[in-house]
């Protein structure tokens, strides 16, 4: 209790770790959950998040490691002495039962009473009122799966763990259900930790995204945070895409400035992950959403913005925006994202272009990383 410091009710892993054999899941790992966020175990198939949710569970025996609530450590308490409740991929509702009795199944193994009014509060909340005598083969996956969250709330948990709770929806109701469930957090205000590989997922829903890698935790922050100033080259292929271009430092200031297939690119220092030695080595990021692109007649971005001449190689119209793949002596296939304004058609394959963006939107990562560390080759949304 001695570094209780006012956690209220949070969640702390302090050098929390799994082991399999020779085989690490999870690296000793330290994090804290505040007390009431939605907060968002993000990472590739095999990361470790369902080991690391089933730590705080209690389901799986921590390697080394403590876990704590609200100060107390309760890393030796069984799963059901624990404050938390877990709800699975697949929701495993009892199929023989219908919604209301699924619902109070919790508060009646434990003798809590009254069951009627506490299951039609939590009908309610999940907006199930009308379907609390149907069997769950008579509900949809969303519906099935809101159950299943009443389910694990109605014994009022101080976390909820959920394992990719939506994996089983198709993609449009998966973006329903991301909001309802976030609507029903901020209604209980109870911490949910919720395990996901989807990157829209856990930026949408989340407060706070830890993004697993290889049983560790590459960053963790807000979901801007991360998309706007990664820290790895994995988290920057990983939420969202980034160019990644290889540069030598030229001169370092204010702003640091960097070689790139023979032409300059200009960050500002605070961006650039250490101090730059002119010499040495960088990778510069751009998102493709903050370069324009222009045809090369036209061009005259001046004022300051960093610029790179190319060639479209590919331009694909997906309606609200244009995405170019652009072959420039600074990268083979940078891309670019431009949003559908109407103030010209898209380009085609085959045009000269200049492409310019605000320097202060470019940041650098340190060079002795895989450039593609986290790039999702095919899009890979389920
Ligand atoms: N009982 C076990 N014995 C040996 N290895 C295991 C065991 N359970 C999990 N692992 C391994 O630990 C690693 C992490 O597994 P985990 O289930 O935590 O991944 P995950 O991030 O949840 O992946 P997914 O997104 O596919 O569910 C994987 O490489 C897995 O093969
Ligand atoms: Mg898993």
């Amino acid at each position: 209790m001695t570094q209780q410091q006012t956690t209220g009710g949070d969640v702390r892993l302090t050098g929390i770790s799994k082991t399999y054999g020779s085989f690490t899941a999870v690296h000793p790992l330290d994090l804290t959950v505040p007390q009431g966020s939605f907060f968002a175990l993000l990472g590739a198939s095999g990361c470790g998040k369902t080991t690391t949710l089933r730590m705080i569970a209690g389901l799986e025996e921590a390697t080394t490691g403590t876990v704590s609530l609200g100060g107390r450590d309760i890393t030796a308490l069984p799963p059901h002495r624990r404050p938390v409740n877990t709800v699975f991929q697949s929701y495993a509702l009892f199929p023989h039962l219908d919604v209301t009795e699924n619902v109070a199944f919790g508060l009646r193994r434990r003798g809590v009473t009254p069951v009627k009014k506490r299951v039609a509060e939590m009908l309610d909340l999940v907006q199930l009122g009308d379907f609390a005598r149907r069997r769950p083969h008579q509900l949809s996956g969303g519906q099935q799966q809101r159950v299943a969250v009443a389910r694990a709330l109605i014994n009022h948990p101080q976390v909820l763990l959920l394992d990719e709770p939506l994996g089983a929806l198709d993609l449009s109701l998966r973006r329903r259900m991301q909001l309802e469930l976030k609507r029903i957090q901020t209604e209980v205000g109870i911490t949910f930790v919720h395990v996901t590989h989807d990157q829209e997922e856990a930026m949408t829903m989340a407060d706070t995204v830890a993004v697993m890698n290889g049983g560790r935790v590459e960053q963790l922050g807000a979901p801007a945070e991360l998309y706007e100033n990664p820290r790895t080259t994995f988290v920057a292929n990983f939420l969202g895409t980034s160019n990644l271009i290889e540069a030598e430092i030229v001169s370092a200031g204010t702003d640091v400035v960097v070689s790139v297939g023979g032409g300059t690119l200009r960050l500002p220092a605070g961006r650039c992950p250490a101090p730059a030695p002119p010499g040495g080595r960088l990778l510069v990021g751009v998102r493709p959403e903050k370069i324009s692109l222009d045809p090369a007649a036209d061009a005259d971005p001046g004022d300051g913005r960093n610029r790179v001449t190319g060639r479209i190689t590919e331009a694909g119209f997906l309606g609200v925006s244009t995405q170019y793949l652009v072959e420039s002596p600074a990268g083979k296939a940078l891309q670019v994202y431009e949003q559908n304004t109407g103030h010209r058609r898209s380009l085609a394959p085959g045009s000269e272009v200049v492409l310019h963006w605000d320097p202060a939107h470019t940041f650098a990562l340190d060079a002795a990383q895989d450039m593609e560390a986290g790039v999702q080759s095919v899009q890979d949304t389920p």
